[in-house]
């Protein structure tokens, strides 16, 4: 035999049994995002690398050490991308959508790659469900986008997120409260990692999210950017913070939430959940007012955020998992799975989920078949049942079972089964 081909280190299948609970992912985002007027967006998975460097930056972990990166057959830099918001925006601005839309409502669905260290919950291709709202720069859309990410991940199944909310300021003021940063920071630079070091010339701000315990130290001092945002960045945060509570959206303010792009602007957001290990935010995003014009577009604010799919997907498998089937048929013989094949067809034109089994095996292997497809209830047909003329019905987490009538069982079940 010839040796395996081992997938690469990062990379992983999305098999049949796990379809169905993206299927639920992608059902709810096509439900959920017309409601606010989101349309779908598809943009290549490979760029130029430079749009990502002036977008997420030359300066952050991604671009510097996490982009894969090859030259093509002219020597162009291409990348595969390693987020969706810097192509959605080459896109608008290419396609000159920003004049036909001002206010370009835009999602997509699909794959993201980045060299980072596999772990739990971390992936080198992993996927991202993205939205981008480009052209507005009320504080009152970035309550709406934050109300839609709970929306969407509440329709998942997951309601328990803490979010997380900062504002990371804007061109006018940042630049003052890195130089204050950097200021009380490089006092005690010794005792700071090697990345922090240098981070503290290249990207100051990203000091604070930095997961070595003595840098965390170091930096539980450091002044907070909320204590230096201007004017129109305290007022934008104040209108955020007072719509959340008016929605009754449950947030945390963290002073000290950065994120690992360069694009954002004041409001920046995370929704981190419980059961994830290290790896824990389910979804971030935030305002980035700058980066249209930065991609040689007309100057235009815009919001987005994007949730990460893989980490998604556990939460929804260690929580409600697979939805529940509703029925089983276990048959006994050939003349009950003849009955049955008509009980279930019945069943499914009236919209009912239901499952049989066409196997010779034991009633007992058929169940242990139903309990693994989570079935609430199996109804058991057997010759006896047909002599009889009653089935037997089965309620798999009780073990009560009760006979009932052949006759009219399909509209029985029907009804018992209608929502
Ligand atoms: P991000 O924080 O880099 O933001 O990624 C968003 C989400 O993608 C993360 O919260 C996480 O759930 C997931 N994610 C990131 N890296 C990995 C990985 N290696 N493996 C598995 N999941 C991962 C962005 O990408 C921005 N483009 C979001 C955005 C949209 N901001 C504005 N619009």
């Amino acid at each position: 035999m010839s040796e395996r081909i081992q997938p690469v280190k990062g990379t992983h299948d999305i098999l049949p049994e796990e379809q169905g609970v993206w299927g639920r992912v992608r059902d709810a985002a096509a439900a959920i995002l017309p409601l606010y007027g989101y349309r779908e967006i598809a943009t290549p998975m490979f760029e130029r690398a430079e749009l990502f460097e002036r977008s997420v930056g030359v300066a952050t972990d991604i671009v510097e050490k996490e982009m894969y990166t090859f030259a093509d057959s002219k020597g162009r830099r291409i990348a595969l991308r390693p987020e969706g918001t810097a192509g959605v925006v080459r896109a608008c601005v290419h396609h000159g959508r920003l004049r036909a839309y001002p206010l370009d409502k835009l999602y997509y669905l699909g794959p993201m790659f980045r060299r980072e260290r596999p772990q739990k919950g971390r992936f080198r291709q992993f996927h991202q469900l993205g939205v981008e709202a480009i052209g507005e720069a009320s504080a009152t859309l970035d309550v709406e986008m934050i109300a839609l990410l709970t929306r969407l991940l509440s329709a998942c199944g997951v309601g328990r997120i803490e979010l997380q909310i900062n504002s990371v300021g804007c061109p006018e003021c940042r630049p003052a409260y890195r130089d204050a940063l950097v200021a009380a920071l490089s006092e005690r630079q010794a005792e700071l990692c090697d990345d922090c070091q240098r981070r503290l010339t290249t990207n100051p701000l990203r000091l604070l999210d930095c997961k070595v315990p003595t840098c965390g130290e170091v930096t539980a001092s450091a002044p907070e950017i909320v204590d230096h945002l201007c004017d129109g960045c305290r007022d934008h945060l104040a209108i955020v913070e007072h719509g959340l509570a008016e929605l009754e959206i449950a947030y945390r303010f963290n002073p000290r939430l950065v994120r690992g792009l360069d694009y954002y602007t004041r409001t920046a957001f995370e929704a981190i959940a419980e059961g994830l290990g290290a790896q824990a935010a389910v979804a971030a995003g935030g305002r980035y007012d700058g980066l249209v014009a930065e991609l040689g577009g007309p100057p235009t604010p815009a919001i987005g955020f994007a949730i990460g799919l893989e980490r998604l997907v556990t939460l929804m498998e260690n929580g409600a998992g697979d939805p529940p089937l509703p029925l089983f048929v276990a048959t006994l013989g050939e003349a009950a799975r003849h009955h049955a094949l008509k009980l279930v067809e019945a069943l499914r034109t009236a919209g009912v989920v239901v499952e049989m089994d066409h196997s010779d095996r034991s009633l007992k292997a058929q169940l242990k078949r139903a309990d693994r497809l989570k079935a609430r209830r199996a109804v058991i047909l057997g010759a006896e049942e047909l002599a009889t003329g009653e089935a037997t019905v089965r309620d798999l987490l009780t073990h009560n079972q009760a006979r009932t009538p052949l006759a009219g069982l399909a509209a029985r079940l029907i009804e018992e089964e209608r929502p």
